[in-house]
């Protein structure tokens, strides 16, 4: 331990250089040299995982002989207290040290003393960092996962309840075909399953140690990189260098997955948006997730599903900023790599609130199943069964009956009325061999019934999928 009576081994040394590197210089950084050159105002992010990187890679020097027990055991004490110290708002981060790992070195000077310079012995801030933010990211495909699931639970309860609520099924936002609401909620469901299954993919690439790359060729020191690797959690170290120094493609995994999730998120909102209009009402969201306006006091505004619907170009902008910065630059590690994590941070923490917002809204809404039902009155959305039907019972080729079908829907179209509401005798006149036993598949409820193929819209099997979603997901 130091000794208090002595001044602490000075954090800047004599003319302002840099006590990191600063040995074969005379002078300081320009006050403009040190704001360009500092990522502590966002690295700190990065603490927690710096100093549990440092710990292990500490214990890992004392155990392979290279540092000695009682410094590996003064390091760790102190790595302790500085964690504490960050922790509970008491560390004061430093602008000319520059980063997390100089910040956290210097602060480890002050406590114990010159034995704080043996641990940076057999790495460099290079496979630092790169542990670091791997750490970082994993906790935050962790989070995504977590997030992701709670969605769907979300929507797999609301689709429980309404696997026989019908509304109209949209292509090109046109009125297609009914389907059944619990149905439209599943398919969401199976999107962000498939985000799980991204995140889980990318976490496991991700999951490998730089830890001992050291600035990029490797170490003489006898290092046990298979070590530090199990004692972060990772699988096992990387196996390349000058690989392990220079790439962020892990990053790049995350902000891929989290695009395409936010994504996805952005269509649930967008149709949130719609489906609560005063022409829709589908649903109603609740007091909790609307807003008023200042001018007309009618408004619900649906701003969070408006800003889920936003936000997703942050998230493309993070995924478009670090592929930019990753282009073109040459092995190994370069100073532009520094701009990797605000994006990285940008995009979970606008991608974690967009997720409890849908979540949220989801768990909340109030839906209008009389609502959905009266939209499927316009549109004619049974053409395509009275085609089949016509198919089915008359043998007519199905392009022959898609004909048919049009000019029947034609003389509805210009009766204004439903086509169920045609007379046989009109129909007939279309058709000759159409029989009454056609008004029984143009109801909205027989045209869902009908659909009971595997992943159909049919009532039955959207209570199926409910179960099958609860076994796969929850
Ligand atoms: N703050 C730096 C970063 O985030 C740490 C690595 C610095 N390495 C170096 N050789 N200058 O990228």
């Amino acid at each position: 331990m130091p000794d208090p009576t002595q001044p602490a081994t000075p954090v800047v040394p004599d003319k302002g250089t840099n006590p990191m590197w600063g040995g074969r210089f005379a002078g300081g950084p320009a006050a403009i040299m040190e704001r360009i050159n500092a990522s502590i105002g966002f690295d700190r992010k990065l603490w927690a995982q710096d100093i549990a990187g440092s710990r292990a890679h500490v214990a890992m020097l004392a155990a392979q002989g290279i540092v000695s027990a009682e410094d590996a055991a003064a390091i760790d004490h102190g790595l302790e207290q500085i964690a504490g110290e960050i922790a509970e708002g008491k560390f004061e981060f430093k602008t000319a040290l520059e980063d997390i790992h100089f910040n956290v070195e210097s602060r480890l000077t002050e406590i114990i003393g010159p034995a704080a310079g043996r641990l940076h012995t057999a790495r460099s801030r290079n496979d630092q960092v790169a542990t670091d933010f791997r750490l970082w990211v994993r906790d935050a495909f962790d989070r995504l996962e977590q997030g992701l699931q709670a969605l769907q639970a979300a929507l797999i309860a609301q689709a429980g309840q309404h696997a026989d609520t019908i509304l109209p099924g949209f292509t090109h936002l046109q009125v297609a075909q009914p389907v059944t609401f619990g149905h439209h909620l599943l398919a969401y469901v199976e999107m962000l399953g498939r985000d799980r299954s991204r995140v889980a993919d990318a976490r496991a690439r991700a999951n490998e140690c730089p830890l001992g790359a050291a600035a990029l060729a490797g170490t003489p020191y006898p290092i046990d990189r298979h070590a530090t690797a199990k004692a972060l959690g990772f699988d096992r170290p990387t196996a390349n260098s000058l690989d392990s120094v220079s790439d962020r493609d892990f990053a790049l995994d995350y902000l891929a997955t989290a695009g395409i999730c936010a994504m996805h998120l952005s269509r649930l909102a967008e149709e949130i948006v719609f489906w609560s209009t005063p022409q829709f009402r589908f649903v109603r969201l609740s007091d909790g997730f609307s807003t008023g306006s200042s001018i007309m006091p009618q408004k619900r505004n649906p701003d969070a599903a408006e800003l889920v619907r936003g936000k997703t170009g942050r998230v493309f902008g993070s995924l478009g900023a670090l592929l930019t910065v990753m282009k073109g630059l040459p092995l190994t590690y370069q100073k532009d790599m520094q701009e990797d994590k605000e994006p990285v941070f940008d995009a979970d923490d606008t991608l974690m609130l967009c997720l409890a917002a849908m979540t949220g809204m989801v768990e909340s809404w109030t839906v209008n199943a009389e609502a959905m039902r009266r939209a499927t009155e316009a549109g004619f959305p049974t053409a395509t069964d009275l085609a089949d039907w016509l198919v089915r019972q008359l043998g007519v080729p199905f392009r022959e009956a898609h004909h048919i079908t049009g000019h029947l829907v034609k003389l509805a179209e210009d009766k204004g009325c439903h086509l169920s509401d045609l007379p046989l005798a009109e129909m007939q006149a279309v058709h000759p061999g159409i029989t009454d036993a056609v008004y029984a598949v143009l109801t909205a409820e027989a045209s869902v019934a009908s659909r009971k193929s595997h992943g159909g819209t049919a009532p039955d099997r959207v209570r199926e999928a409910v179960q099958a979603a609860k076994e796969r997901f929850l």
